[in-house]
């Protein structure tokens, strides 16, 4: 099914298109409407940066989202809101089953969080500034003039910081992204996708556009009236696209213990840095300058260029697990060549054919089904660079580190929340046991009192060598589920009337 879609880069907000790695000043401000009329004169006029000023990058940028509260705040009709999806509307901290499956309980519950958890710490707007360096806090002073004032309170303000392209725990970052195929070049069709492929369809990421099943993801579709005729039409039948050119964007704030995390390896390591390297790479499935613990550039991959060595690996011929554990990060959040063991059941086992894995009947779509779980980040790490062997030291340098872990996908539910519950806290991923994501995981036993808190290394020389007792190293203290709208759909919630809404078609 190949779909060549009529891209319309000027209509989708810049971070769709590019990371703006060259803006390396950046700060998110989480924003509650006070003043809905103010507020939508204030995003009417928003100098919010477009897609297609990509190249060359601009000096400084704006993005605007808003979470479902922030949409109802704004004037949005019920009928209208009922369009997004259930996730979204129910938002990240709605329910105590899917905090359960994001594994934000315990330390990481939401009612510990410093925003986004009680129901009057929930944001309405996400706005985001970056800017080179030096012109942040010029460029924020223009932004919150006279009229944002009047229409927003200031919840909280994101610091970010630039770390030289690292995470807090000192690994390279932002190296593996899906590739867009904005082109439309590559077929969806499963048959024809038969092995690892980084191109991934635009509706992925965008609303409106064929996604990687070749269907447009669902989204609020308006009857033309007056008010909706700014909006883009859709391609299915003539109606009015308030999602298309838009994204969903999840926004989580994760506190990094950068000591708690190397003196652990260190004691692991008995002091020995090499193998506490070593044992830190494992866990990250990269070492920290980025090269991958599997063999690279041997193979060929669609959508990664001959030169991002990098990145031209899949673990198909590391079967084992030898060079790089099952539970590595990287080999849990994108698989690439990964397949499940036949005999695992229960739920996990009805996800895993629910999601179409697991079937073996030629053709199927056994390697490529990772596709279906990509996830476009954005994050940015806070807090003040600190080499392993600082943090080591007997007085560390003490300062809050983290990463605003920022990602859009067309799907939260399919996307996101399947790649952290299913293949980051899931405490038998592959064939490993007892343990969720050596970086991520909770640590939290299972209802069964099953430990969770193991990390086990294949040795083709032996026994697997399995550590015990991980302490958390990531801890979850903030995050929303946010609309980041096209730039046509932004003018639309800018000219909302006061609590009238749109019929829906
Ligand atoms: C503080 C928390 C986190 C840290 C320190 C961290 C660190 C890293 C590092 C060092 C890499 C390798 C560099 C790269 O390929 O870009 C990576 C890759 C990745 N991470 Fe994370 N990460 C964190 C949270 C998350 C979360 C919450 C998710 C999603 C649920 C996630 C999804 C991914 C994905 C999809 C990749 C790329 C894998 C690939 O395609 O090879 N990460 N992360």
């Amino acid at each position: 099914m190949r779909h060549r879609p009529t891209v319309e880069f000027e209509d989708m907000q810049l971070l769709l298109r590019s990371g703006l790695g060259r803006l390396n000043e950046a700060r998110f401000l989480l924003l509650q409407i006070i003043d809905a009329a103010a507020a939508r004169a204030w995003i009417g006029e928003a100098p919010v940066s477009r897609a297609d000023a990509a190249v060359p990058a601009p000096a400084v940028a704006l993005q605007l989202a808003f979470t479902a509260a922030g949409l109802r705040a704004l004037g949005m009709d019920e009928e209208v809101l009922r369009g997004f999806s259930e996730e979204f509307l129910g938002g990240m901290t709605g329910d105590d089953n899917r905090s359960r499956r994001l594994g934000d309980v315990d330390q990481s519950a939401p009612e510990r969080w410093e925003w986004g958890g009680k129901p009057e710490q929930v944001p309405h707007l996400l706005l985001m500034l970056y800017a080179r360096p030096g012109g942040l806090a010029d460029w924020q002073r223009s932004v919150q003039d006279a009229r944002f004032e009047q229409g927003f309170h200031l919840l909280r303000e994101l610091p970010t910081s630039d770390l030289g392209g690292d995470e807090p725990f000192s690994f390279r970052d932002g190296i593996s992204q899906p590739k867009i195929d904005w082109q439309g070049r590559q077929s969806t069709d499963p048959h024809r996708r038969d092995r690892y492929s980084n191109w991934l369809a635009p509706g992925e990421v965008v609303l409106g556009y064929a996604n990687e099943y070749g269907e447009l993801t669902d989204r609020p579709l308006l009857a033309e009236t007056e008010a909706t005729r700014g909006l883009p039409t859709t391609e299915e039948d003539g109606a009015r696209d308030l999602g298309r050119n838009g994204s969903y964007l999840v926004l989580r704030q994760l506190h990094q213990d950068v000591s708690g995390f190397w003196r652990y390896l260190d004691a692991q390591a008995g002091g020995n840095a090499e193998r506490r390297e070593g044992l830190a790479a494992a866990m990250v499935g990269r070492h920290r300058d980025g090269r991958p613990l599997v063999r690279t550039g041997a193979e060929t991959i669609p959508g990664v260029p001959p030169g991002h060595r990098l990145n031209r690996f899949t673990f198909a011929g590391d079967a084992a697990g030898h060079a790089c554990p099952f539970g590595a990060h990287i080999r849990r959040t994108n698989p690439r060549t990964g397949d499940f063991p036949p005999d695992v059941d229960g739920w996990w086992s009805r996800m895993v054919r629910r999601l179409g894995f697991g079937q073996r009947r030629p053709g199927d779509d056994l390697i490529a089904s990772t596709r279906f779980h990509r996830l476009l980040r954005r994050g940015r790490p806070f807090g003040p660079p600190i080499a392993p062997e600082a943090a080591l030291s007997s007085d560390p340098p003490d300062a809050e580190r983290g990463l605003q872990f920022i990602c859009l996908v067309a799907n939260i539910s399919r996307q996101f929340e399947f790649v952290q519950n299913a293949w980051c806290m899931n405490s038998k991923f592959n064939v490993a046991q007892h343990e969720g994501d050596p970086l991520l995981g909770n640590r939290c036993p299972l209802a069964g009192g099953e430990p969770t808190d193991q990390f086990r290394q294949p040795d083709p020389a032996g026994p697997a060598r399995t550590l015990h007792g991980l302490p958390q190293f990531v801890t979850v203290t903030g995050g929303a589920y946010f609309f980041l709208p096209g730039l046509r759909a932004l003018q639309y919630l800018s000219k909302l009337p006061d609590g009238q809404g749109e019929r829906m078609r």
